[in-house]
C-alpha cells in the first residue's frame, strides 16, 4: 500500500473550441462586472475576441506584460487596475500575462479569468515569481491561483509550430518530473502519464498539420494537466537546471526546457527504471530519455544548448551553480555528473540509451553491405550492396512478419521447383512482375534507332528446325494461314545477309509445342537465314492470344490479386548476325486482344503491325481456300558496340 498526501488546488475549468463565447457568463459567475483585461499585442485577434465577449463588462486594459514579471510593470498595470475600480482581472496569452494577472491578484485579493494561448500550464499554479532589482522571488499562496481558466482551443491553432514544440516539452518536463517527484502520489501521477501520452500523440501530427484541431485538444488538455502537477508536486533536477540556466545565462525558458529535459531524463534514469519504463510506455518507445531526444529532433528542434547561444565557457559555472544548493531529486547530485550532463545538452548528443530498432537495422544493413568488399568484380559489389539495401528496407518499410517472410521464402521455393526444362517458372516471376520488361526498356534505350526488343519469354528452345526460304513451320496444324515475309537491315537500310533468324509461336489454340507433350516433335518453331537482300519468307499460322501457364505459384499470385494471365497475339523473332547485337524481339497482331492489358506488360506500340487479311492468289503460288494473311516487316538491327 502507498501512503501519500495529495492537495489540490481548485479552479474551474472551461475546456473545448469556442469557449471564449463564455466569458461573461464566467466573470459573472464570480460576482463581478468590472472587468481589467490584460493583453498583449501579438494576440490582437484574441484578445479582439475576448472583448467582444466581454462587452459592457471591460472597464480598463493593460497590454504591457512582461517576462518574469517585473514589479515595475505590475504597479502600472496595478495604478490602470485602481483607476477604473476593476473588480475582476481576465488575462489572455501565454506565462507573461499569467504572470502579471497572478501578480495582481496578489495585492489586490481580485479574482482571475485566464485563457492560455500556450502551453505553460502556469495557469492552474499557485506560484508567481517576480523580479525586483533583476532578483527572481518566487512565492506561493491561494491568493495567486486563478479561479476560473478557460481552455479555447481555437486560441491555439495559430501557435507557430517552434513555439507549439517547446511550449510542448516544457509541459512534457512537468509531467515527466512530477513521476519521480518526492510528492510523487497516484493521483498526479495519472494526470502526467496522461499527459505525457497526448503529448507524444499530438505533436507529430501537429508538425503536419499546426491547425489539427484533435491534436490541438489533446496538447492543451495536456498542458492543463501538466501545470496541474507542477501545482501539486516539487520538480527535480530538471527544473532546477532550466532556472539557473534562464536566471543566471539569460537562456530562453520553453527552449531550453526541451533541450534539457532528455539529458535529466538520463541522468535520473538509474534511479528510477519503474518511472522511466512508464514514461517509455506512455511516449510509446522503448527508452524515455532517448525517446524524447528523438522526438524533439523528429519535430525540428531544438536540441543543443549550443544553438541556444549558450558559451561552452560557461558550461562548469552551471554545472556548479545547479549542484550548490541541495533539493529533493531520485539521484543524488554530483558536479560532475551535472558537468557532464551539460556537456551533452551543449553538445545536442543522444542520451545514450539501448539503440533504436531503426540504428540496429542500419547497422545491419552495413554489416552486410561490408561483407561485399572484398568482391573481386565491383559490378557484383555494386549490385549486391544495393540489393540488400534496397531488401532491408523493403522489410523495415513494410514491417514484415516472421510469417509474411516464411511464405514468400516458400513462394520461391516452389517458384523454383516448378522449374524444368520445359518450364521457367522464375521467367514467368520475372515477366508478370514487369521487371523483365524493365530491363528490356533500359536495353531499347541503348539502341534507339533499331527495331525495339521484347521479352524472350519461357517458350524459346534452342536449336529449332532449320527452315528453307518459304517453308512452312506449322506442320500443317489447323489456323489462319500466315505468310510472313522479312527484311533485316542494319541502322544505315542495308540489308544483313547470313542473318539467322529463330522464330516460335502458339498455335491456334494458344499452346506452345513444348505444353502439348502429345506433339511429336518442334512445331511452329523454325530457323531461318536472311538471303543476299536481308530477306526470310516462311508460312505459318495466326498466332492467337493465350494465358500464361497458370498452375504454378505465378497463376496463383495472379488469381490472388484478380489479375488475369493473358498475353496478346504475337510472333517471336530471334537475329543472331554477324557484327550485329543480337535483337529478340515479337510483333504483335494490331487489332488483337489484350493488347492494353498484356500480363507481361510487354507490348510496345512500335510492335504493333498489321497481319493483313488477304483473299486469292499467294505469294508463292500455294493453294489456300479462304482467308490468309500477311505479314511484311523490315527489322532494323544494331552494330556491336566498339
Ligand atoms: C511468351 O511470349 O512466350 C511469354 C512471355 C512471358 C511470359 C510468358 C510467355
Ligand atoms: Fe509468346
Amino acid at each position: 500500500m502507498r501512503t501519500f498526501v495529495y492537495t489540490s488546488h481548485p479552479a474551474r475549468v472551461v475546456f473545448g473550441a469556442g469557449t471564449v463565447g463564455r466569458l461573461g457568463e464566467e466573470v459573472e459567475r464570480l460576482g463581478c462586472s468590472r472587468v481589467l483585461l490584460l493583453s498583449s499585442g501579438p494576440l490582437a485577434a484574441a484578445s479582439a475576441r475576448v472583448r467582444q465577449a466581454l462587452g459592457g463588462l471591460l472597464v480598463a486594459e493593460f497590454g504591457g506584460a512582461a517576462m518574469h514579471t517585473p514589479v515595475e510593470v505590475t504597479q502600472r498595470a496595478l495604478d490602470v487596475l485602481k483607476e477604473a475600480a476593476a473588480d475582476c482581472i481576465v488575462a489572455v496569452g501565454g506565462g507573461s500575462t499569467t504572470g502579471l494577472s497572478k501578480a495582481l491578484a496578489l495585492r489586490t485579493g481580485l479574482p482571475q479569468v485566464i485563457l492560455p494561448t500556450t502551453y505553460a500550464g502556469s495557469e492552474v499554479t499557485p506560484v508567481l515569481g517576480e523580479t525586483r532589482d533583476g532578483r527572481k522571488v518566487t512565492r506561493s499562496s491561494p491568493d495567486i491561483l486563478p479561479e476560473t481558466v478557460v481552455y479555447d482551443i481555437d486560441f491555439t491553432l495559430t501557435l507557430p509550430l517552434p513555439l507549439t514544440v517547446t511550449s510542448g516539452v516544457n509541459a512534457l518536463a512537468h509531467a515527466v518530473e512530477a513521476l519521480y517527484s518526492a510528492d510523487a502520489n497516484p493521483i498526479t501521477d495519472g494526470q502526467a502519464l496522461d499527459a505525457i501520452s497526448r503529448i507524444a500523440r499530438a505533436l507529430p501530427r501537429l508538425a503536419a498539420d499546426p491547425a489539427d484541431q484533435e491534436a490541438r485538444a489533446d496538447l492543451l488538455h495536456a498542458a492543463w494537466l501538466a501545470g496541474t502537477c507542477l501545482a501539486t508536486v516539487g520538480m527535480g533536477l530538471h527544473h532546477k537546471l532550466c532556472h539557473t540556466l534562464g536566471g543566471s545565462f539569460g537562456l530562453p525558458h520553453a527552449e531550453t526546457h526541451t533541450v534539457v529535459l532528455p539529458h535529466a531524463m538520463a541522468y535520473n534514469a538509474p534511479a528510477v527504471p519503474g518511472v522511466m519504463r512508464r514514461i517509455a510506455d506512455a511516449l510509446g518507445v522503448p527508452d524515455a530519455p532517448s525517446g524524447v531526444y528523438d522526438l524533439v529532433a523528429s519535430l525540428g528542434g531544438p536540441t543543443s544548448l549550443r544553438d541556444l547561444g549558450m558559451p561552452e565557457s560557461a558550461l562548469p559555472r552551471a554545472a556548479e551553480l545547479a549542484a550548490s544548493t541541495p533539493y529533493p531529486n531520485p539521484r543524488e547530485l554530483t558536479r560532475e555528473g551535472i558537468a557532464e550532463l551539460l556537456a551533452g545538452a551543449w553538445h545536442g548528443r543522444r542520451p545514450e540509451g539501448p539503440p533504436s530498432t531503426q540504428a540496429r537495422l542500419a547497422r545491419l544493413t552495413e554489416r552486410v553491405v561490408a561483407s561485399f568488399e572484398q568482391a573481386s568484380d565491383p559490378r557484383v559489389r555494386t549490385l549486391l550492396s544495393d540489393l540488400v539495401r534496397h531488401l532491408h528496407t523493403f522489410v523495415a518499410a513494410n514491417d514484415v512478419t516472421e510469417d509474411e517472410w516464411q511464405y514468400a521464402i516458400d513462394f520461391l521455393t516452389r517458384t523454383g521447383q516448378m522449374c524444368s526444362p520445359t518450364r521457367q517458372e522464375f521467367v514467368l516471376l520475372s515477366d508478370t512482375l514487369g521487371v523483365s520488361s524493365a530491363v528490356d526498356l533500359l536495353t531499347n534505350s541503348r539502341t534507339p534507332d533499331t527495331t525495339p526488343s521484347a521479352v524472350l519469354g519461357p517458350f524459346y528452345v534452342e536449336g529449332p528446325p532449320e527452315t528453307a526460304h518459304g517453308g512452312d513451320i506449322s506442320a500443317g496444324l489447323p489456323g489462319v494461314p500466315l505468310w510472313v515475309d522479312a527484311r533485316v537491315t542494319d541502322t544505315a537500310g542495308e540489308p544483313v545477309k547470313d542473318a539467322v533468324v529463330d522464330v516460335w509461336q502458339s498455335n491456334a489454340d494458344g499452346f506452345y509445342d513444348v505444353q502439348l507433350p502429345e506433339l511429336d516433335g518442334p512445331v511452329l518453331r523454325g530457323r531461318l537465314r536472311t538471303d543476299a537482300e536481308g530477306r526470310i519468307a516462311f508460312w505459318s499460322i495466326l498466332p492467337s492470344e493465350y494465358p500464361i501457364p497458370g498452375d504454378g505459384p505465378v497463376g496463383q499470385m495472379l488469381d490472388a490479386i484478380g489479375r488475369h494471365p493473358y498475353r496478346a497475339p504475337h510472333l517471336h523473332f530471334m537475329f543472331d548476325a554477324p557484327g550485329h547485337r543480337r535483337l529478340i524481339t515479337q510483333l504483335f497482331v494490331s487489332g488483337g486482344a489484350y493488347m492494353d492489358s498484356d500480363t507481361v506488360f510487354g507490348v510496345k506500340d512500335e510492335l504493333i503491325v498489321d497481319f493483313a487479311p488477304q483473299a486469292g492468289p499467294t505469294p508463292d503460288g500455294r493453294q489456300v481456300d479462304g482467308e490468309w494473311r500477311r505479314l511484311e516487316y523490315t527489322f532494323r538491327l544494331a552494330p556491336l558496340a566498339g
